[in-house]
Formats: C-alpha cells, structure tokens, sequence
C-alpha cells in the first residue's frame, strides 16, 4: 500500500492520508517484499496449472484451493456448463487467481491461526464447556482418532461451532472493520460530511448489553438457537472466507481434541497479546499429552 502511494505525484499524493505516505524507507521494503512474493507465487501457479494440464481430463484432481480457482469455469469443473456463454463464466485471468491466493493467505492466516489460541485458552478455563465438546466429539467419531472429518461430521458437531462463535464474539481477533460514507449522513447522533471514514467497533457490538443477556460470561448455549454477529462483518464486504475459516476450526478442535489432552502451562497466567486493528497472541504455552480415553 505504501509502495503504491510512493508511486504518485505530489499532487495526488496531497489527497490521500499523510499515514500512508512513507517518509522513510519502509514503503520501499514493502515494495521489495511484495515483489518476491509475487513471484514466489507466480511460479507456483504456473506449476499447477502445467501439471493440470498435463493430467488427463477424466483424472479427478486434488481438491486444494488454488486447483479450484484455476479450473473454475473451464471443462473441468463440475458446474461447467459449455451452453451458458455468459461474461460471468469465463475462466479466471492469471492476476485474479493471484489475487485470490494472496487474499486468501493474507486474510485468512492469521485469522483463524489466532482464532484456535484463543479456542484453547477459553476451553482450559472453562472444564464443563470442554467436558461438553469432548463428548460431541467422542459422540461422533468414536475412539477413531484418524479417521478423515466429512462434510456430515461437520453438521453433527454444532457445539463445536457455537464454541467457535462465542469464542469470537467474546475475544474476536478482529477489532474493526472499515466503512466510507458515499454521501452525508446523520449516525449516533452527529451529521457527517460524504467520504467520513467510519470505524465499526465489533467489540464495542459484542458486548452491548442492549443485545446480549450477560455478556460477560463465556457461554457457547446462546449459540445453540438462531443468533448473530459481527465477526466477519456484514453487507456486500463481509468476510469471503467465513464459511471456510468456521470448518477450518471446527476440523481443527476435532484434530486436536480428538486425540490430545491439551492443558495451559500456567493456567493463572493472563493471555498474552498485542492489539492493533487484529488482536494477535503473542505466546500460549501449553502442555499436550495423549488421550488414553477407553470407550465401551
Ligand atoms: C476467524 C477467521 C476470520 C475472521 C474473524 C475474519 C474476519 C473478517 C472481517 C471482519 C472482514 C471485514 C468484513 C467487512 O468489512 O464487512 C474480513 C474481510 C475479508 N476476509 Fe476474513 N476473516 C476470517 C477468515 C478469513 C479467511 C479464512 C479468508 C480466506 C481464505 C478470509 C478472507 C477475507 C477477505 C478476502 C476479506 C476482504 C473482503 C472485502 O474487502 O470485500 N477471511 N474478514
């Protein structure tokens, strides 16, 4: 971003926000480091889609997300339909399957990585919620602990999900998200003049009494009814990946839960992190062992 605002005239430059004008050499890093790894990504695009095109077309391929964006829309698709000839079902170019990559690895890494701390610290401090997930699982899956999760485990493993939801809404690892006012409007009270930059609080959301009983207190049950959030936004720019992100970390509690007894270190040690616009764990140190759980 500051690479491209160094890229502008001093006339264009005067209308943007003197913050992302860089005045010193940090926007030319950034511009170095986006150039490597663009082509980092370049070539592994370009390796996938020679393999794919080297694979005979009844040959089912891997079911990866770069594999999806470069076959969507073209023969080997399933939803490939060669009757529809619509603008809106063209393959996609070579920079949109980067920038979807990139989008995906950017948005979606730290997200859901510091998600699943935060999932860890909430379970250890609360046994009777942990005690209750542990028998969804086992209810599920046995005492198979390798068994792949399929699409049906998912559906059947809702207090799993409401732990990822309240976990989210009680300590979400985003803080804001960002709106522009096209035109001059009246909110909260205050008339703001067109182009105000607005930022939505979600913590400020999730905690308002005025929509939650107690919400103070950690309890996945009010996700157990029709409920909602904004973790993941809303409106036309609501979070791309949220449906993605939420089996991520359903799959990631059944990996590890199913398998691991997994305790704090320092159970009264308070949770390290550092926010900005994302609330990133900087340490969780835990103790994990087997499970040697026998079922009858
Ligand atoms: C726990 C995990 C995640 C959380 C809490 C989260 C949260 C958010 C939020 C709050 C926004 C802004 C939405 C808005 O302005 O209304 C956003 C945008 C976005 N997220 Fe996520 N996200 C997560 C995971 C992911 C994943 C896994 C991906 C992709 C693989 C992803 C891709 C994106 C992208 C591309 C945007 C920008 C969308 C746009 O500007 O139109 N996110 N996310």
């Amino acid at each position: 971003m500051a690479g491209y605002f160094n890229e502008l005239n001093d006339n264009e430059k005067t209308e943007r926000p003197s913050a992302l004008v860089d005045e010193t050499n940090k926007s030319d890093d950034m511009k170095k480091n986006l150039k490597f790894l663009n082509q980092k990504f370049d070539s592994i695009i370009k390796k996938r889609r020679q393999e794919i095109e080297n694979s005979p077309l009844d040959k089912p391929l891997s079911n990866d997300m770069l594999t999806s964006v470069i076959i969507a829309n073209t023969p080997r698709d399933i939803n490939y339909d060669r009757n529809v000839n619509d603008r809106s079902m063209r393959s996609m170019r070579y920079l949109e399957i980067r920038g979807i990559i990139f989008d995906g690895i950017v948005a979606g890494t730290d997200t859901t990585a510091n998600t699943i701390s935060y999932i860890i610290y909430y379970l250890v401090h609360n046994p009777d919620i942990k005690k209750k997930m542990m028998d969804e699982i086992d209810k599920v899956f046995r005492d198979d602990k390798t068994r792949p999760i399929t699409e049906n485990d998912i559906h059947n493993l809702k207090y799993c999900e409401a732990i990822v939801k309240e976990v989210s809404r009680i300590f979400p690892v985003l803080n804001t998200f960002r709106r522009s006012l096209e035109k001059p409007e009246g909110l909260a009270g205050y008339q703001w003049p067109a182009n105000t930059s607005i930022r939505v609080s979600i913590d400020a959301i999730h905690y308002n009494s005025e929509y939650w009983d107690e919400p103070e207190k950690f309890n996945p049950d009010r996700w157990m009814v029709e409920n909602s959030f904004i973790t993941f936004g809303g409106g036309l720019r609501i979070c791309p990946g949220r449906k993605l992100a939420m089996i991520e970390l359903v799959c990631l509690m059944v990996l590890i839960f199913r398998k691991y007894e997994i305790d704090l270190a320092n159970k009264e040690a308070p949770l390290k992190t550092v926010s900005s616009v994302m609330t990133i764990c900087t340490e969780l140190l835990v103790e994990i062992r087997l499970r040697n759980k026998i079922f009858v």
